[in-house]
């Protein structure tokens, strides 16, 4: 199957995602490109089979750009996102199944209109609650294929879920859920390590 992320063909299936693995001082830090652009981080093999906190650096990653990295063996999304992006949230509470985050789908740090520690920065794990495909960042307001109030989010291409941009779900879609938020926290403006918290998630 393909599908279409901000122009750009590839190859999905179930769970599986583009790496393109990248390397840097200190071994774990991603750089972001021009494009939004599907990264993985390449901990050692060690650390990766222990799940270890993976760090990532998002200085580069543009307001509007999506970055994936990869935790857990799982596509984690980070989207910086615009003003424009913000302000849509709040307008679409009433089509979405819960909109204010009350089931735990995300740390307690992360229960706001946002569900993020900074307000620009959506932290995600990239997996439909439904049956484990990874949904497509549809961020064109209006998309032609996903109709004229479509707010910009995510669209899983299995069995057509949607999700907005905080990963909250949309109603009358099969994903029962919203997407998860993991464990994070940022080290300054530059890093944020996922997969650990102040509480030692
Ligand atoms: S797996 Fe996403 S809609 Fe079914």
């Amino acid at each position: 199957m393909s599908q279409e992320v901000d122009g750009q063909k590839m190859n999905t299936s179930k769970r599986k995602f583009l790496i393109a693995a990248t390397s840097a001082v200190g071994g774990v830090a991603a750089v972001a490109v021009a494009v939004p652009l599907l990264l993985s981080m390449q901990p050692s093999a060690r650390a990766k089979a222990a799940g270890a906190p993976v760090e990532v650096d998002i200085s580069k990653v543009e307001p509007g750009m999506l970055l994936t990295v990869e935790w857990r063996g799982k596509p984690v999304w980070i989207v910086n996102r615009t003003k424009e992006m913000l302000d849509m949230l709040p307008k679409i509470d009433d089509r979405l199944t819960d909109p204010n985050s009350d089931m735990p789908q995300q740390p307690a740090y992360c229960k706001n209109p946002t569900r993020s520690i900074k307000p620009e920065y959506l932290v995600a794990v990239g997996i439909c609650t439904h049956l484990g495909c990874s949904p497509t960042f549809r961020k064109e307001v209006g998309a032609a294929d996903l109709g004229a109030d479509w707010p910009g989010g995510f669209f899983c291409p299995c069995h057509g879920s949607r999700f907005d941009l905080a990963a909250r779900v949309f109603k009358g879609v099969p994903a029962p859920l919203n997407l998860v938020i993991p464990p994070h926290q940022y080290h300054g403006d530059a890093k944020l390590l996922i997969g650990v918290d102040t509480k030692g998630a």
